[in-house]
This record gives structure tokens, C-alpha cells and sequence, in this order.
């Protein structure tokens, strides 16, 4: 039998662990976020933005996820059901599709779900995200729409997309959600990229690409830059709803969405708040840990990819070698809030290296008089920590619950209270 080593050391599968020991991590420098390719030093806000930030969003693009694609020539939004007295009289909900098309009479369509709160005074907030499989996954209610079929539930298997409905209801808490005031918009993330390796042809890239393309695209593009993008359509669409707040806006996500979440965030400058939830490696955690999941498995042994560009999967056998870690990505969502969340059973997502991330992208916060997370002590359990970057170690399984949306509502609440009292004193 060979010597066990780690995944990052050798490129036989047969050969790789999964290391869960703190010892065993190998000693890592995390790139200097102030530091910029040529040397210098930045140390205001505004050499962030015009210098350091556009160097650290690049090589997002251009060595991990991908550019995000462009727009559509048209979006069109049809409403394909209203139901008034949802959730006891708590909900307004709707069924909304969205048809993009494209000059050339190419077109792609997704379809999202909205819950408003119905007893709102003025416009709400709103948290947007995407969801595993269909919309109807959200809650038991037979009138949901199935939707999401476009993926490994398979082009019409109706039977197995009726039988998803429901499954997550656990990662919706509607009631709690709209009874705090806040709506909730979704689509399914199959609509943007169906989850498998060879979802191309049915992606929203499609629309930007012709068929003979799609192969070549996948060098530079990616599943993880298609989902951002969706989350980012779904915002155009809350700020075109007239009972929805569009400066009030919340993008959320859970393990592969928690990814897609953060990197719409980091591209996306109109959410005011980013949730990543268990997100792990290729997410919030830090790379150059190798602890649990590790980039170069995802992409190897997993065959996940695509959620990275092509061209990643060789480099991320090096993460030592990357020249950014993912408290860039993090960094990239300064000055706005950003709520990193873990789950103590989740080691396959490292929380400790969740943790580290957020903390380590504290020195570009600072930058604008942001407040950082103060220690790289982990919080215990339960309890959370920080302001404009929070984070929460939740006890228990990798799930998006209750919890973790009363921390991101108690997240929006401060921001968007504080948004409120500034315009009143204008
Ligand atoms: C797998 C994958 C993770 C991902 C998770 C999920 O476990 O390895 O990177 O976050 O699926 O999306 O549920």
C-alpha cells in the first residue's frame, strides 16, 4: 500500500484523503488583499476600488469562475399566476416567467417564484436566491408550479419533479420570513445551468452562444458564473416589481448556491447584503487549507467541475500556487454586508476555514471604516458575531434553517434600518 498523502500532492485519485486534522494542514501564506501586483501597498478605500479590487475580481474571471454573461437584448416578465391570501393571509404569491431573448430570435425562460408579505405598509425588502431543484420544493402546496425540470430530474419527468414538492420546506421558512416584512424571491438554479456536466447546451449560455461554441466556452466560462448571473436577473426582476423595495436588496444561497451567492454579490453592487450559507470550498472557505473539500477534488474526483472553468481544474491542483484565496472573494463585497454562515457538523465545508476567510477580508472593510470580525478565534456555536461581516457557527447538520435566516433578517434589519434613518435625516 502506498503512503496516504493528501489530494493536493498527487494527481492519482486512488491516493487521496480527506484530511479533517488542524495539524495536518499544510503551513500557507494568505495573499496580501492590500497588497497590490505591482508591489505597492493601497491603504484607502478609493485605491481599493480603482486598483486592488479590479486585479482581485479578475482573477475570479479569469482563473476561477469565469466572466458572468452579458445581458439579453429583452427580458420579458409574464405573470403566470397571482394567488392574494397565501399562507393564511400572510403572503401575497406569484408565479413569474421570465422570457430572455435575443435579437437573432434566440430565447431561454426561467421561471421564479415570489412570496410579498400581504400586510405590508410601503414598499419591502427583499431576499433573493435560487433553488436544488424546482420552486415546488419550497412547500407542500399542490398549486406551486413544478418547474427546475430542466436538470437531473430529467427533461419532463413531471412524476419525479411532483415528487420533490415539499422536500425543502425546512429551507423556507416562509411564515418567519413574511412576517418580518421581507419578500422572497426565487427560481431554480437548472433554469440558469442545469447541475451536471453537461448542461451547456441547455444553459443560459446557450442564448449568447451557438451550439458548435458551447465546447470551447467551457475554457472560460462556468455552472457557478451562470447561477451568479441568474441571481443577478432575478434582482432586475424584483426592482421592476412596484410592491418590492430595489434598494433593499438581500442574495442568499446554501452550499453550491452559497457559492453562487457570493460570487453574485461580488459582482453585483446592488445587494446590500450577502448571505453564504455553508458554501465551503470553492465558496467562503479558504482554499490553501486543504482541510475537508479541497478545489482540485471538486473538479476531479467529483466531477463538479464545471462549476469552474475549464481550464481551473489543472490549476487547482496547486492552490498553494493560486494567486487569490476566497477572503478575496469576500473582500470583493466590501463596503456592502456580507453574512458568512457555517454548521458544526459541516466539515466537509470547513467552518473554521469559513471563519478564517471572513475574518482575513476584514483589512479591506477597514479600509471603510467597516467593522471587521475582531478575533480569529471562532465563535462557539450559536452564537453570533459581527456587523458588516457576520458570521454564525449553527450547531448541526449542512442545511439552510430557521436560524440561519434570523441571523440574515437580524443582518438586514440593521443595514436597512440604517439605510431608513439616513434618508430621514436628508
Ligand atoms: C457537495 C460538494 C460541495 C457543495 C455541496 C452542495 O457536497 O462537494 O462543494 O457545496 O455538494 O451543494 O450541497
Amino acid at each position: 500500500m502506498p503512503e496516504k498523502i493528501y489530494y493536493c500532492e498527487n494527481e492519482d485519485p486512488a491516493l487521496w484523503v480527506v484530511n479533517y486534522e488542524e495539524e495536518k494542514i499544510p503551513p500557507y501564506t494568505l495573499p496580501d488583499l492590500l497588497v497590490c501586483r505591482d508591489g505597492k501597498r493601497i491603504s484607502s478605500s478609493r485605491d481599493w476600488r480603482e486598483k486592488r479590487r479590479p486585479e482581485i475580481l479578475s482573477f475570479f474571471e479569469d482563473v476561477m469562475y469565469g466572466e458572468l454573461p452579458g445581458l439579453p437584448d429583452e427580458a420579458e416578465y409574464e405573470t403566470v399566476s397571482r394567488k392574494e391570501n397565501d399562507l393564511n393571509g400572510l403572503a401575497v404569491r406569484r408565479e413569474i416567467r421570465i422570457h430572455f431573448r435575443m435579437k437573432n430570435g434566440k430565447s431561454h425562460f426561467a421561471d421564479a417564484l415570489l412570496f410579498l408579505p400581504a400586510k405590508a405598509e410601503g414598499k419591502v425588502p427583499v431576499f433573493i436566491g435560487l433553488t436544488f431543484k424546482g420552486n415546488q420544493v419550497c412547500s407542500p402546496d399542490p398549486s406551486i408550479r413544478l418547474t427546475g425540470l430542466r436538470g437531473d430530474a430529467g427533461g419532463t419527468d413531471i412524476k419525479t419533479a411532483e415528487s420533490l414538492r415539499g422536500t425543502h420546506a425546512r429551507r423556507f421558512p416562509l411564515k418567519e420570513i413574511l412576517s418580518r416584512g421581507y419578500a422572497i424571491l426565487f427560481a431554480s438554479c437548472h433554469d440558469f445551468f442545469p447541475d451536471r456536466s453537461d448542461g451547456w447546451e441547455e444553459s443560459i449560455y446557450s442564448l449568447f452562444y451557438d451550439k458548435n461554441e458551447l465546447e470551447k466556452i467551457q475554457w472560460e466560462r462556468s455552472g457557478l458564473s451562470a447561477w451568479a448571473w441568474g441571481i443577478s436577473r432575478l434582482a432586475d426582476l424584483a426592482q421592476s416589481i412596484p410592491e418590492i423595495d430595489g434598494t433593499r436588496l438581500v442574495c442568499y444561497g446554501h452550499s453550491r448556491l452559497g457559492k453562487a451567492s457570493l460570487w453574485a454579490g461580488a459582482n453585483d453592487e446592488r445587494f446590500s447584503l450577502v448571505c453564504v450559507n455553508d458554501s465551503g470550498c470553492g465558496g467562503a472557505a479558504l482554499s490553501r487549507r486543504l482541510y475537508g473539500e479541497t478545489l482540485f477534488s471538486m473538479c476531479r474526483k467529483y466531477n463538479m467541475g464545471y462549476w469552474f472553468r475549464r481550464d481551473f481544474w489543472e490549476k487547482s491542483l496547486h492552490v498553494e500556487k493560486l494567486e487569490m484565496d476566497q477572503h478575496g472573494l469576500i473582500a470583493l463585497v466590501a463596503p456592502r454586508a456580507v453574512a458568512v454562515h457555517s454548521a458544526t457538523e459541516d466539515r466537509w465545508a470547513d467552518p473554521y476555514g469559513e471563519y478564517l476567510s471572513a475574518y482575513h477580508a476584514g483589512s479591506v472593510y477597514r479600509l471603510f471604516g467597516k467593522t471587521p470580525l475582531e478575533s480569529p478565534v471562532q465563535p462557539p456555536p450559536g452564537q453570533p458575531a459581527g456587523t458588516d461581516i457576520s458570521y454564525l457557527l449553527r450547531e448541526g447538520k449542512h442545511d439552510i434553517l430557521l436560524e440561519d435566516f434570523q441571523q440574515y433578517m437580524d443582518a438586514a434589519d440593521r443595514i436597512f434600518s440604517s439605510i431608513t434613518q439616513k434618508r430621514s435625516e436628508k
